[in-house]
């Protein structure tokens, strides 16, 4: 048999030559304001269960032997059926709900003879950035491999500049099998969806751009400062403008070596859920120029008090996962903005978008309409809290949330992760992510959701030395059956910072009604909500919550009668047209907070 073959047979470390070219954190290109070209759209597929792909090595399209004798190939790109990205293949096709695995896309496409004379003339850069693609994903291009993403919720970039030709064949291999040494591991409590279910765009940029441009109002205290930090792709000279017209502001800032820093007195309408005020602001250097719509505010804890723009804050929210009964993750910004209007409903001022960074499209849309964010990565779990490498897969996760979404004002906290026991390797890991979080951004809080320390009944996990805010998951009355753990619990605690309790709840099967002493009932569940804030409420250091869940969502584990693969701990249905009666009891209790 041809020596091709024989590899695919015998070869079994054969993604080794791709598990390399990384994408990461720093190959970010600012995107505010740019035009892109979008790649959206149909794209040809093909389930590919043995990872043929990377295998044969589909990208080459090889059709001959060295003897230029045709080889019989087992692909067809243009031949194989078409999926509309973005989007989940679990909700595409009824067939494809359950597949975990690799699946591969294809995408032609062309630039014309002047575009790629103008590229060359100008030297300018053309960069391919997907929004999010579940969990390993490979990128080739023309016959070549061009690099490779680990992690299902945020945003990558391969700069394709020296690849491009008239046309164009793009291929991306998306794996999204469920991994112990991944973050998240092999074992959640959501469903894995698996697609390219956020935007797949081309960026042309000039040869020096604008790769990281952040800005917020100095966290002092006395609201009257704006900083301004720009990075460029190149560690180059000169100046960059800055400029908010409606605050009058036009400072040149100097950029050395790639870097420009600057402080800017102005006071600024400050953003908060009330008033959401935005500035356009543009930053230009050279021939880049990118805009952003900003909020400024300012988040810090004052001992156990949560400080927002100086004022005490109670943090009255709801959790939520990223998905729809017909999307999955791919969520619609209509969708996205019927959540946050849901949360309001309820009442909330805050909302926790667990437990994996959930699209851009959500922190702006908080930005516009007004609602405090809890953003967090998936460190989830049992995480291989030993291993390096997986260290490194956490914590660019979490440097590409940050660098993403740093301008966004509605985000408060950034959650380095959930409900992890607390061992020496957990504790070293997790504390590094903060530390990182708190290097990179002084403007906001690090905060984890926590375990209680069910031995001695109380709030003491070795990470909150670590944190500003601590999240705390209690479920009294529901897992945990004997209620009166709570009252106790919070009495045995004396916590020297904000305590957000980031989790309770019960499930409750819609329009499953029955006695308020049946765990499952709608009833228990509304008992449960008016027991947890009868308690919580008293409690002077609890300076927000974030019950779970907003909506039932899908999870494989939850197999029971009122269960059927859903988590029923929603307040509303996994179709939201259905409130159960929890949503009030929460709904009159946040009501009745004053702020
Ligand atoms: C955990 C976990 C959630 C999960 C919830 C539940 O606390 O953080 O992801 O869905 O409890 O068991 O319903």
């Amino acid at each position: 048999m041809a020596e091709k073959f024989i590899s695919d047979i015998h070869l079994q470390n054969y993604a080794a030559g791709y598990e390399t070219i990384q994408a990461l954190y720093d190959d970010v290109i600012f995107m505010g304001g740019r035009k892109t070209r979008s790649l959206n759209g149909e794209w040809n597929y093909a389930v590919d269960q043995y990872d043929t792909c990377i295998r044969q090595k589909w990208y080459l399209e090889n059709y001959e032997d060295q003897n230029g004798f045709s080889l019989p190939v087992d692909f067809s790109f243009e031949e194989w059926p078409k999926m509309e990205l973005p989007c989940c293949w679990n909700t595409f096709a009824r067939e494809y709900m359950l597949y975990e695995g690799p699946m591969v896309f294809f995408k032609s496409f062309s630039m014309s003879k002047e575009e790629l004379e103008c590229i060359e003339k100008h030297m300018k850069r053309v960069i391919l950035r997907i929004g999010a693609a579940s969990m390993l994903c490979r990128v080739f291009i023309n016959g070549r491999y061009v690099g490779m993403h680990r992690g299902a919720s945020t945003p990558f970039y391969f700069d394709l500049t020296y690849f491009l030709k008239e046309e164009n064949r793009l291929l991306i291999s998306v794996d999204s099998t469920r991994r112990p040494e991944q973050v998240p591991t092999e074992n959640t409590d959501w469903y894995n969806y698996g697609g390219i279910f956020r935007d797949v765009e081309l960026v042309s940029a000039p040869s020096l751009y604008v790769k990281d441009f952040k800005t917020a109002l100095v966290r002092d205290g006395e609201f009257n400062k704006i900083k301004v930090k720009v990075l460029l792709s190149e560690r180059a000279e000169g100046e960059a403008e800055y400029e908010i017209p409606e605050l009058g502001i036009h400072e040149r800032i100097e950029i050395k070596r790639g870097v420009g820093h600057a402080i800017i007195d102005v006071r600024p309408e400050l953003w908060s859920p009330e008033n959401p005020k935005l500035y356009d602001v543009t930053l230009r250097f050279e021939e880049d120029e990118v805009t952003d719509r900003v909020g400024f505010r300012e988040i810090r804890t004052e001992g156990r008090d949560l400080l927002l723009n100086g004022k005490p804050i109670f943090l009255k929210g709801i959790s939520a996962h990223e998905e729809s009964v017909a999307h999955g993750r791919a969520l619609t910004d209509e969708e996205r903005v019927e959540n946050i209007q849901l949360a309001k409903e309820l009442g909330c001022n805050f909302m926790r978008v667990a437990h994996y960074p959930h699209h851009e499209n959500m922190a702006k849309l908080a930005d516009e309409l007004g609602i405090l964010l809890w953003e967090e990565i998936p460190v989830y779990w049992a995480i291989r809290f030993d291993r390096e490498e997986t260290f490194q897969d956490a914590k660019n996760q979490l440097a590409e949330l940050i660098t993403r979404d740093y301008n966004r004002a509605s985000v408060i906290i950034w959650s380095v992760g959930n409900e992890n026991a607390d061992t020496d390797e957990r504790l070293s890991f997790m504390s590094r992510l903060a530390d990182y979080a708190h290097g990179v951004d002084h403007t906001r809080l690090v905060s984890a959701a926590c375990l209680v320390d069910e031995e001695n009944n109380r709030i003491a996990d070795r990470l909150a030395d670590s944190l500003d805010v601590i999240g705390l998951n209690e479920y009294c009355g529901w897992y945990n059956p004997d209620f009166g753990r709570l009252p106790k619990m919070l009495e045995n605690s004396n916590p020297d910072k904000p305590v957000i309790i980031t989790e309770f709840g019960a499930d409750a099967m819609k329009g499953n009604r029955g006695s308020a002493d049946i765990k499952g009932t709608e009833e228990y569940q509304a008992k449960i909500y008016k027991m947890q804030m009868e308690t919580l409420l008293k409690i002077e250091y609890v300076k927000g919550m974030s019950p779970w869940i907003l909506y039932d969502f899908r999870c494989p584990r939850r197999t029971s009668s009122i269960q059927k693969y859903y988590n029923r701990k929603g307040l509303l249905d996994e179709t939201k047209t259905y409130r159960k009666p929890a949503f009030y009891v929460l709904q009159k209790y946040y009501r009745e907070i004053k702020e």
